[in-house]
């Protein structure tokens, strides 16, 4: 079958015995133990706990960490395939992952001190705890320098003031990677990047978002007021937390990247078998051409996308410059997959539009991939700022 191509040899993409085996336990654990009461959970927007709890046993929530602290110590295109498997099934649990991954534990290995890696990070690789990265706020989404939250310096801590939105792992997390302005005449450059614990005295977890789509998964706004945060739970030098979040999002968009291919080739691979079963005017739909037509495009977008997402992950890996690969990656395959999963529902009639058959949930789960992580017209500024360097 096209979508689970592995060799793209020729272009330097050989995977490997070991991408190999990451892929076939995503798989198993997506379909052994993610598929049973997806639907149930998007219903009834439940947290997946135990889903999220297995994950961190199985090693899937800090597999590129090191080893040193407590992570798989894999490579980046070990992650994307794992992350595709995994949101072909749910993708509100392949948020979970790409979250504390991509944004915190890497966030956190690349940038944190030997103290802060070994109070944090050790428990968020293993999966004990997961953690949430706190940047956009009422005012501040797509204009992202434009921070309310505040970080007063009070010598030995920082004075935490303000509000965050749509927070992913917002009410699970237990870590949480703050962006706030400590001075304000330095702009960006005065942003800082606070850990902040679940619990602090005037840390308040708001109401839980009622989503159309990534329903289980767990987006709350965070107020603060008057929390405090030790200057030791500062990342990198004072003013580094918009480079922090700016460098942490570069990797983060592949990860997303990676959710919307999931979600693409999920959509297709249960129209294919759609096609195959069901009967119209005496054959099977698979044999009127209108849905050859259909699936076929599928299938070709879907590689195309696969190959922009294993582009980027190995460029990450070969320590090459990503943030333009990153931004393409999660821009085309999260159009592919909102047009793939239409077109998955389409294929599928009446019973696409009913939730027994799991592609009205991936259509909706699809729409955020161009919205999170920097909008699809984000990403389009991030490519052409890149096309002038
Ligand atoms: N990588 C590294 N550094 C970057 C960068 C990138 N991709 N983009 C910008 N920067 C740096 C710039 O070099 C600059 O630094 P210096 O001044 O030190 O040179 C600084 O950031 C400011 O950049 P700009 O002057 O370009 O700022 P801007 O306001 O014109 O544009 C932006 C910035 C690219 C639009 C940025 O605000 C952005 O990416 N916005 C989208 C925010 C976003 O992705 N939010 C996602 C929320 S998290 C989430 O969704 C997680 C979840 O729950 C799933």
């Amino acid at each position: 079958m096209a979508t689970s191509t592995l060799e793209l040899s020729g272009l330097n993409f050989n995977l490997t015995e070991e991408h190999q085996a990451v892929q076939e336990a995503a798989r198993d654990f997506a379909q052994t133990e993610l598929l049973p009461g997806v639907i149930e959970r998007d219903n009834a927007a439940k947290f997946p706990a135990e889903q999220v709890r297995r994950m961190g046993e199985l090693g899937f929530l800090g597999m590129m960490v090191s080893p040193d602290y407590g992570g798989g110590g894999m490579d980046t295109v070990s992650y994307v395939i794992a992350m595709e498997e995994i949101s072909k099934v749910d993708a509100s649990c392949s948020v979970v992952m790409s979250v504390n991954n991509s944004l915190v534990c890497w966030g956190l290995e690349q940038f944190g001190n030997e103290e802060q890696k070994q109070k944090y990070l050790t428990k968020l690789a293993a999966g004990e705890v997961i953690g949430a990265f706190c940047l956009s706020e009422p005012e501040a989404g797509s204009d992202a320098t434009s921070q309310h939250t505040t970080a007063i310096d009070q010598g030995d801590y920082y004075s935490l003031n303000g509000t965050k939105n749509w927070i992913t792992n917002g009410g699970s997390a237990s870590t949480y990677l703050v962006m706030a302005q400590t001075d304000v005449a330095k702009k960006h450059r005065g942003i800082n990047c606070l850990i902040v614990e679940k619990g602090q005295d005037g840390f308040v977890v708001g109401k839980k978002e009622d989503k159309m789509g990534i329903r289980a998964s767990d987006t709350h706004s965070l107020m603060f007021t008057d929390v405090k945060v030790p200057k030791e739970n500062r990342i990198g030098d004072d003013g580094f937390g918009f480079k922090f979040a700016m460098s942490t999002l570069n990797g983060g968009r592949i990860g997303i990247a990676a959710q919307a291919l999931g979600i693409a080739s999920g959509a297709y691979e249960l129209a294919l078998k759609y096609a195959q079963e069901r009967q119209s005017f005496g054959k099977k739909i698979f044999d009127h051409q209108a849905i050859q037509f259909k699936l076929a495009e599928m299938a070709t977008k879907i590689e195309a996308a696969r190959l922009l997402v294993y582009k980027a992950a190995r460029l990450k890996d070969e320590h090459k410059d990503y943030v333009q690969a990153a931004a393409m990656a999660k821009l085309y395959a999260s159009d592919v997959a909102m047009w793939a999963t239409t077109e998955a529902v389409q294929v599928h009639g009446g019973y696409g539009y009913v939730k027994e058959y799991h592609v009205e949930r991936l259509m909706r789960d699809a729409k955020i991939t161009q919205i999170y992580e920097g909008t699809s017209e984000i990403q389009k500024l991030v490519i052409a700022r890149e096309l002038l360097k």
